[in-house]
């Protein structure tokens, strides 16, 4: 069966779709945009209302008219009015005609301390580092400088906050990193990655001309994959959480890999530790399952446990003393968190909320918050076959009094998508019931809700969740409240299911859901697909139609609703994909959900990613991040010289977007 038979049999027989797949606007978003756009409210927006049998008091007659003058079937006037701007392999951003994208804050910039200056043949040290930029930008936000307790509105001013996910070790230092039978020889080098990890927060301002810049700020400050950080929730001062560092379990050193990202209704940033596993080894040859299940393995991503001192010994897992206390057996166990990060208090201490769930978390997004109504959020697993997970807090949210302990006592779920496009979310919760059914019929055990949560997975395995083709980012519609995730693709998938429908899924997809009952809160839910990603040939658009020139994508990632409901779409190709592919760069593209059109944005340049999405508040700016240029560069052998051109090494850079006109991007 060719690709295009078996969409079509998947796709096309309408038993296996959940709901609205059509071009259809939904009609609540049409209700919600009247009102905010009254402007078009005596043609387009009414027009559409009088197609779905709406009628507004007073409107009815003006209704006619513009449904008579547009003719059936209507079709709204686009919400993305630009050209879709062509795949490319340049080495280059294209965004299409009437816009800018100006590189800003590349790896390296000066941002505090000393203000090093980066040194192009990346001589800097291990102390330049921390007081510059990180490598690797991905996931973003952008505080507005009166965002202090929650809400503000400054779209010229305020905190620019950015996650480094990883480095490039050959591009890090001058030569690429040193070792010797496999082990690392210089600390100097190995502080210099650590501190190229983390955080980055950086005061911003619009100046005169119009041009972002940074300020010499006492708040600009760099986290690292050593910065001083603690452990709460359920998991904090857990048995499995001790370590010679912390006896007590309550406190560790840095975050890393840090993906996509979140920010709470009370002007806090929250970054996420994904792939933190290989950043350990192990050489315990029978391992408990809290490291089993997360992969764990003998020998690590860039071999920092093979130095000697505390610094760098607590990458190294395996059991050496009597006791917990005396080793970083329980190490790993201080990461696969979300942390919470004040960005306006330079000496905050970043805590690491465990009520989240312990696994590869890629962002924690939330859904619109209300006075009086506990905090609800999503947050994906991003591995093959992980799952998706919602956290719904105990307490209620308190405009103004609330904070992060919010994220400390709530439950968390995981979900279950069922063929009939019915969804419940299953809780990890060691006081329900059907949870300790579930743990019993698996004749697992748990001593607490602390050792449920250090084993997230396992605990998720045992509910019966449903496997995921690898959840990237989620994002909330603004209006709807419906829920959408990106799936970014699973060469592993062997059994197709009504959620991931494509084995060895190349190219992913995206899902939607609405949750049932009142707010966000509730056990089940609807869900149905958005989008299937691919070649012409193997695809489905929002509006059911296939994908084509002007929208082919693969690998969805980054995902970002602006606040007119409009879904922004990053990707993360790689490899052949990139290489070989029809698809071109990895690039962001635009969806409208309310007419399924859906137009390529940006093309960024080769070898990188597309990762990170944050606008000011007038939507004149948007921010987004450029990972990974040139991939696989060495120093003598630069695959791509984007952002500072020929001879000089590829840097991650976040990309200002604006309008020649300066007006609002869409
Ligand atoms: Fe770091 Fe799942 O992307
Ligand atoms: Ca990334
Ligand atoms: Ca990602
Ligand atoms: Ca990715």
């Amino acid at each position: 069966m060719n690709p295009d038979n078996k969409d079509t049999a998947l796709f096309g027989s309408g038993d296996e779709l959940p709901s609205n797949h059509s071009s259809n606007p939904h009609i609540n978003e049409l209700i919600a945009d009247l009102g905010r756009r009254q402007v078009l409210a005596g043609g387009a927006a009414l027009g559409a209302l009088a197609f779905l049998g709406v009628s507004l008091p007073g409107t009815t007659q003006a209704a006619e008219q513009s449904s008579k003058a547009l003719g059936f079937p209507f079709k709204p006037r686009t919400r993305l009015p630009f050209t879709p701007v062509a795949i490319s392999r340049a080495d280059s951003i294209t965004v299409p005609a009437g816009y800018r994208a100006t590189p800003f804050i590349p790896w390296g910039t000066p941002i505090t301390g000393r203000y090093p200056a980066f040194l192009d043949d990346a001589s800097n040290s291990a102390q330049d580092q921390a007081e510059q930029i990180g490598m690797h930008h991905d996931g973003m936000h952008f505080f507005p400088i009166d965002a202090q307790r929650g809400s503000g509105h400054k779209s010229d001013h305020g905190l620019l906050v950015l996650n480094h996910e990883y480095i490039d070790a050959p591009l890090l230092h001058p030569n690429g990193p040193t070792s010797v039978n496999g082990k690392r020889v210089s600390a100097e080098e190995v502080r210099k990655e650590i501190n190229a990890h983390g955080v980055s927060v950086v005061e911003i301002r619009r100046n005169v001309r119009g041009d972002w810049e940074v300020l010499p700020s006492a708040r600009n400050r760099r986290i690292t994959a050593a910065t001083p950080m603690q452990i709460r929730g359920p998991a904090g001062g857990h048995a499995l959480l001790r370590t010679r560092y912390s006896p007590e379990g309550k406190a560790t050193r840095g975050t890393q890999n840090n993906c996509s990202n979140g920010f709470t209704p009370w002007g806090t940033y929250l970054t996420c530790e994904e792939n933190w596993a290989g950043y350990f080894a192990t050489r315990d040859a029978e391992l408990p399952r809290e490291l089993k299940r997360y992969g764990l393995r003998s020998t690590s991503r860039f071999g920092w446990d093979t130095l000697p001192g505390d610094e760098f010994e607590r990458f190294d897992a395996t059991r050496k003393a009597a006791d917990a206390s005396g080793d970083y057996r329980n190490e790993p166990n201080h990461f696969g968190w979300i942390v919470e990060i004040d960005p306006f208090d330079p000496d905050s201490v970043p805590v690491k909320r465990t009520a989240l769930g312990r696994f590869a978390h890629e962002g924690l997004i939330f859904a619109p918050v209300k006075p009086g109504k506990r905090v609800v959020c999503y947050s994906g697993d991003d591995s093959q076959n992980e799952y998706i997970y919602k956290y719904v807090s105990r307490d209620k949210y308190r405009p103004g009094r609330s904070d992060g302990r919010l994220l400390d006592e709530g439950t968390l779920y995981v979900a279950r998508f069922n063929a009939d496009s019915s969804g419940e979310w299953l809780p990890l919760d060691i006081a329900d019931a059907s949870f300790q059914a579930a743990c019993a019929s698996a004749g697992v055990s748990f001593a607490d809700q602390g050792e449920v949560l250090i084993n997230t997975r396992l605990a998720a395995d045992i509910v019966g969740a449903t496997k995921m083709d690898r959840p990237e980012w989620g994002a909330v519609h603004p209006d709807t409240g419906e829920v959408y995730f990106t799936l970014t693709n699973n060469s592993s998938r062997t059994t197709p299911d009504a959620a991931n429908p494509r084995p060895a899924n190349a190219y992913g997809h995206i899902i939607r859901w609405n949750e049932q009952g009142r707010g966000h809160a509730g056990t089940r839910f609807t869900w149905s697909l958005f989008l299937l990603a691919g070649p012409e040939t193997n695809s489905r658009a929002p509006n059911g139609a296939p994908l084509d020139a002007s929208n082919i994508l693969a690998s969805p990632d980054g995902l970002w609703f602006d606040d007119e409901g409009r879904l922004w779409i990053q990707t993360d190709m790689s490899g052949s994909q990139l290489s070989t592919g029809p698809f071109g760069n990895n690039q962001m593209l635009v969806a409208d959900p309310k007419t399924g059109e859906m137009k390529r944005f940006l093309v960024g340049p080769q070898g990188a990613e597309v990762t990170g999405i944050a606008a000011t508040p007038d939507f004149r700016t948007l921010f987004i991040n450029i990972q990974h240029p040139g991939e696989g560069s060495t120093a003598s052998n630069l695959l791509g010289t984007w952002p500072d051109g020929p001879g000089k090494r590829p840097r991650s850079a976040t990309v200002i977007i604006t309008r020649e006109d300066n007006r609002r991007l869409l």
